[in-house]
């Protein structure tokens, strides 16, 4: 697949980098060779603070720049799958692009614009073939942040919409589906965020630290609104607040004061006295605005309610969305403050709050969607794409019912399970486990695991085959999802294992008993003790997936494998040669005679290093999920999996495990073995 950015400015050059990054050859094209070679020298010196913060190495870096190729020859573009567009904003310039792509691209390959104020529909309307334009509107940094908006025309074939989705998951980003509305999804609440800031500003309400003071404190956010504005550029807030203006009405127009300066790209001053005393005035408006604007857009089908809060999270990093944000404010304080901003503006109430408030309940978030093709295949697709699709009790509560439905419907033939993003399932949510050892509440774990092994259960002997749709990592309760389907098909770029011993526990969703049921007792424990993370081909080698295919041709696999029925009754599979040193030790050693020998003179490379890493896990967390793991394999499943429940309290109860949770994403800790 080749991929092509028209346009090496800074959007251009980002976005063809982060393609890059992502394994594909690029071609950037800008208008002579001086443009280029900004573009390029742009992709070096972000690769190279990328190299001096150590997110890769130097010849990572060189390979990255080296799969750019910068030209101003449109010809060069014949054989592109797709081309991002990303020239100045100017609709005669993207309108020029366009046909000058039609003439150069193949029929089919896809031709999306990076647009962030026009309609897609209009840029598409001068062309050839407006069934292959599509909007996808990128975020600064491309390159690092994953939020894209992906926004169908009015002409957009659904296949190619379908196809430039995928695409994004292979490049690592986090696609959010909008509707073809000014401002899309984000910029439409972000901007209004703004301006509401600029007016609270000009009311007299609180000076500039004072009003970025108080937001950073009700929005959990490391910049207020001017000092973002300083950062991104006053002149593109303007230009923002006019585009929403001229499509929404007075509400959204520039402030005189935002005007001005935006006019001269002059910087917000910052200075001055913080008064928390205005910290409520301030954020009853701001929060107020964001929620009015949120619940609107979603009310004219512009985004859902889940993507808005992605693209939230994702894009602006602010670690809760509108929606969320209304939750836990409660929805009769929130809806007071939407319906003051509509009086002020006489705008309608918005619905979806009307509702929520007539309901008296909070939000729900649809975790887990389902889309059944006319094939009678159901896709179930968890989607927490930016908390890598992390089980938690909602999520399992959300996938069994979304499992029981299409089990349970006489239209599904076929079952596949899938994550949204770039991961399939990274395990499970390690903050409720924290969360719940400190409110000393270990039987809430128990009976969220309980809950899940009862769905996995239900996965494993559903009469209608069911095949794991494995399209990137996979950890801990993903692999053991996975391994409760009759067949597991993984992306080439898929990486799976089982890191629990390494953070005080052990796998509790069936992993210590259906691993052992298809790759045998020794490459269990050496996978449960190690923490050892395989490729999807070495999953393959040893059994533990059954088919690996690019990601471009995963849906593809993924039919064939349901083609085949439900799994047959499983046998352990023989172990490849490369591993039967470990096989053999893991199966024959206890934790202790293990962690007696010597890695040092052992002749075998692979288990020396097994070896190597066993003392710094946790000692309770593997004695007992070696034990479980023998045992287990010797009785039938369900009561393996009783084996599997049976310890949770004690290993919950471990310092060990309070410790070694806390630790995610830190330096791990010391084990006491206790
Ligand atoms: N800057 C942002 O934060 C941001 C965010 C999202 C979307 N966008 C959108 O992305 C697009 C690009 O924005 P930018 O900030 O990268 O602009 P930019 O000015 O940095 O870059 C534009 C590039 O396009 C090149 N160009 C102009 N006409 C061309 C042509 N006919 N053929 C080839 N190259 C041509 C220019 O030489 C320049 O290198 C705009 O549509 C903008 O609205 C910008």
């Amino acid at each position: 697949m080749k991929l092509a950015v028209v346009g090496a400015g800074n959007m251009g050059s980002g976005i063809a980098q982060k393609m890059a990054t992502e394994g594909f050859d690029v071609v950037l094209v800008d208008l002579d060779a001086q443009g280029v070679q900004r573009g390029m020298d742009r992709i070096a010196a972000v690769l190279e603070e990328g190299v001096a913060r150590r997110l890769f190495t130097a010849t990572q870096a060189q390979t990255i720049q080296g799969r750019v190729h910068g030209t101003h020859e449109w010809r060069e573009l014949a054989e592109v799958d797709l081309v991002v567009e990303a020239v100045f904003e100017d609709v005669d310039v993207k309108r020029r692009v366009y046909s000058e792509l039609e003439n150069a691209c193949r029929a089919d390959t896809i031709i999306a614009t990076n647009t962030s104020s026009f309609s897609v529909t209009d840029l598409a309307s001068g062309m050839e073939h407006p069934q292959r334009f599509i909007g996808l509107h990128y975020f600064f940094h491309p390159a690092k942040n994953r939020l894209v908006e992906v926004i169908p025309g009015a002409m957009s074939d659904p296949l190619l919409v379908e196809k430039a989705w995928r695409l994004q998951e292979q490049l690592g980003k986090t696609p959010i589906r909008c509707a073809d509305a000014s401002g899309f999804v984000v910029n439409r609440f972000f901007v209004s965020w703004l301006n509401e800031a600029v007016r609270l500003l000009e009311e007299g309400v609180g000076n500039v630290p004072t009003i970025d003071a108080a937001a950073k404190a009700a929005f959990g956010v490391g910049m207020g609104p001017f000092e973002l504005m300083n950062v991104t550029g006053v002149p593109i807030a303007m230009h923002a607040t006019r585009t929403l203006e001229a499509r929404f009405g007075a509400m959204h127009a520039p402030l005189p004061a935002l005007v001005e300066h935006g006019t001269e790209n002059r910087e917000w001053d910052l200075g001055g006295a913080v008064d928390e005393a205005a910290f409520d005035a301030i954020n009853e408006h701001l929060l107020g605005t964001v929620f009015q604007v949120a619940c609107r857009l979603v009310d004219e089908g512009v985004g859902s309610v889940e993507d808005t809060d992605i693209g939230a999270r994702v894009g602006l990093r602010w670690p809760r969305g509108p929606f969320e944000l209304i939750n836990a404010l409660g929805i009769e304080r929130a809806a007071a403050l939407v319906e003051a901003v509509c009086a002020r503006w006489s705008l309608d109430f918005p619905t979806v709050l009307a509702e929520r408030r007539d309901a008296g309940a909070p939000f729900v978030f649809a975790l887990v969607t389902t889309d059944i093709d006319n094939t009678g295949i159901a896709t179930l697709t968890i989607n927490r794409p930016d908390a890598m699709n992390a089980l938690n009790p909602a999520v399992v509560e959300q996938l069994e019912a979304a499992f029981t439905a299409a089990s349970t419907d006489p239209a599904v033939n076929g079952i596949v399970i899938a994550g949204a993003g770039k991961a399939f399932v990274a395990g499970a949510d390690i903050k409720y486990f924290v969360d719940n050892i400190e409110a000393d509440s270990i039987a809430r774990i128990e009976s969220f695991t309980a809950d899940g092994q009862a769905l996995f259960d239900a996965i494993d002997r559903c009469e209608k085959p069911v095949v794991a749709r494995m399209n990137g990592l996979t950890l801990g309760g993903g692999l053991e999802l996975a391994l409760a389907c009759d067949r597991i098909v993984a992306a080439d770029r898929a990486t799976m294992g089982f890191p629990e011993t390494g953070i005080g526990i052990y796998p509790g969703l069936g992993g210590t008993q259906r691993t052992s049921r298809r790759i045998g007792v020794g490459m269990t424990k050496y996978l449960i003790g190690t923490g050892q993370v395989l490729t999807a081909e070495q999953a393959l080698q040893l059994g533990l997936v059954d088919a690996v295919a690019p990601l471009e041709i995963l849906d593809a696999a993924v039919r064939d494998a349901l083609a085949l029925g439900t799994g047959a009754e499983r046998s352990v599979t023989t172990t490849p040669a490369q591993y039967r040193a470990v096989a053999n030790c893991f199966e024959q050693s206890s934790y202790e005679d293990l962690l007696l020998r010597d890695p040092a003179k052992e002749g075998d490379a692979l288990l020396a290093k097994a070896l190597q890493k066993m003392p710094a896990r946790a000692p309770v967390a593997i004695r007992i999920a070696f034990d479980i793991i023998e045992s287990g394999a010797a009785l039938p499943l369900p009561q393996g999996l009783e084996l599997e429940l049976a310890h949770l309290n004690t290993i919950f109860g471990t310092r060990d495990a309070y410790n070694g949770l806390r630790s995610v994403g830190g330096k791990p800790p010391v084990y006491e073995g206790a």
